[in-house]
């Protein structure tokens, strides 16, 4: 059973993306072996706050920043090396150790080249009801690693000046896939781009070779020896490909099982799902939101809580939060414990509802739906608002309408919250990370 150990702890967003993942992630690091990035690409992002500066990551996980810990790209990630090379440089110039000690690229991870971006963009442009992607080469990255065409990390690996015959036919059929498909004009894959492409490749080669390898045995040898695994989850639940709001979703599977799969670990692994949430709803991009609130309510949320994407800059929506999405995620993820952000940004507000049900076609349910869009939130007595003291420190110190809303979220899921979010610092936290039980139990009927 040496390959059978509960190690691993997973960070999992059960909201539409940016819950703040990071600032969970970072107290969960220390300690840990290996820090894992799972899913997607550089369409995630996070701030890490090292030593009193900002970082702002899109690949590498907020572990670079811990001696001893090894940061992993997986297998199932999408990753623009242009990117990576500039993360990596901006670290080291900051003065922190990236080397291929303790940063580990898997050869199986798919590689986004310029033509992906070009094409979400130009598919984007196309669509009658764009999705709003962040245009960095994400689906059809996805799509050619589907289509059986993607080039690859070990591909990268493998080519330099000398040897580049293997990669240079492999961009040529990719490119072929996707221009019959997407682009009228035969032009845009003639020699001369492929030569531009095949040479981005040998560059990449140089920069990236080292941290490039088989990442399976590391995190066998860390299963097996009892070590701790982190893994930050990217994206969200309801932008799951399968399992959110397809078609305005992103092209992985960044669920607590998909994000797994993506690293190859099994499900006996885990010792807990983190599902984290903010004490309101946002959302980046197009695709239905129940409890969204494009009024003043909606501005005010957007300007306390600083709602502007971290990788595109664009405006997000806000609203009320969901619990009954909320919920559904939790079920859906295993989720043991639950972080909560923003706790003081919601509190600013002097009225604040929370969904806990839907109107739907004359019926009130209390789970979502496949056409989101038909459902009517119904909403609770309002809360409360309320401030947080200076200095606050543990959860006796919140404010009571806060710890309300608290116990409010952890009846209704059934989970304990043992993380919530305070304020935009990192050490803005509180944790309860010994809280286990649940006042009433959990479990809501409406
Ligand atoms: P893509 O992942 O760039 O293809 O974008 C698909 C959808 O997922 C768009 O609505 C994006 O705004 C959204 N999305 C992708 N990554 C994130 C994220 O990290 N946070 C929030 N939304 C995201």
């Amino acid at each position: 059973m040496k390959y059978q150990n509960e190690v691993v702890t997973e960070i999992i967003g059960l909201q539409y993306g940016d819950e703040g993942k990071g600032k969970v992630s970072c107290r969960q690091t220390p300690g840990s072996k290996l820090v894992i990035r799972a899913t997607g690409g550089n369409n995630a992002g996070h701030t890490v706050v090292y030593q009193g500066k900002k970082y702002a990551l899109h690949l590498i996980p907020s572990g670079i920043v811990c001696k001893g810990t090894i940061c992993i790209l997986a297998p199932g990630m999408v990753i623009d090396p242009s990117v990576l090379i500039k993360e990596i440089e901006m670290l080291k110039e900051s003065g922190i150790s990236v080397t291929p000690h303790n940063l580990k690229i898997s050869n199986r991870a798919h590689v986004i080249m310029p033509y992906h971006k070009e094409l979400d963009e130009y598919r984007e442009h196309l669509k009658s009801k764009p999705i709003g992607t962040t245009k960095s080469g994400i689906g059809p990255c996805y799509a050619g690693k589907a289509d059986r065409v993607g080039i690859r990390m070990i591909d990268i690996k493998n080519c330099s000046e000398l040897r580049n015959k293997n990669i240079r036919q492999k961009i040529f059929e990719e490119m072929l896939t996707f221009t019959r498909k997407d682009f009228c004009d035969i032009s845009s894959y003639n020699d001369k781009k492929l030569d531009e492409y095949v040479s981005l490749c040998v560059k990449y080669h140089y920069s990236l070779s080292p941290y490039i390898c088989d990442t399976q045995n590391i995190i066998n040898d860390c299963i097996s020896n009892g070590n701790k695994i982190v893994i930050e989850g990217a994206q969200a639940f309801s932008l799951d490909i399968d399992h959110g709001d397809y078609p305005f979703v992103t092209s992985s599977n960044p669920n607590a099982s998909g994000t797994l799969s993506a690293c190859c670990i099994g499900p006996k692994n885990v010792k807990d799902v983190i599902g984290v949430i903010k004490a309101y709803m946002s959302r980046v991009g197009e695709g239905p939101f129940p409890t969204e609130q494009n009024n003043a309510v909606g501005n005010k949320i957007r300007e306390l809580g600083h709602e502007y994407g971290t990788t595109t800059g664009r405006p997000r929506r806000c609203g009320w939060l969901d619990l009954v999405q909320v919920n559904d995620a939790v079920i859906a993820n295993s989720v043991t414990k639950l972080a909560v952000n923003h706790i003081d940004t919601i509190g600013k507000l002097l009225e604040i509802c929370v969904c806990i049900g839907y109107q739907y076609h004359g019926r009130l349910i209390s789970s979502t739906r496949l056409d989101k869009k038909n459902c009517k939130p119904v909403y609770s007595h309002p809360f409360d608002g309320w401030e947080i003291p200076k200095n606050c420190k543990t959860y006796d110190d919140l404010p009571i309408a806060a710890k309300k809303y608290i116990s409010f979220i952890e009846d209704f899921t059934g989970t304990p919250v043992v993380y919530i979010g305070i304020g935009a610092k990192d050490e803005d936290v509180i944790v309860r990370e010994d809280h286990t039980s649940i006042e009433n139990g959990g479990g809501w009927n409406i």
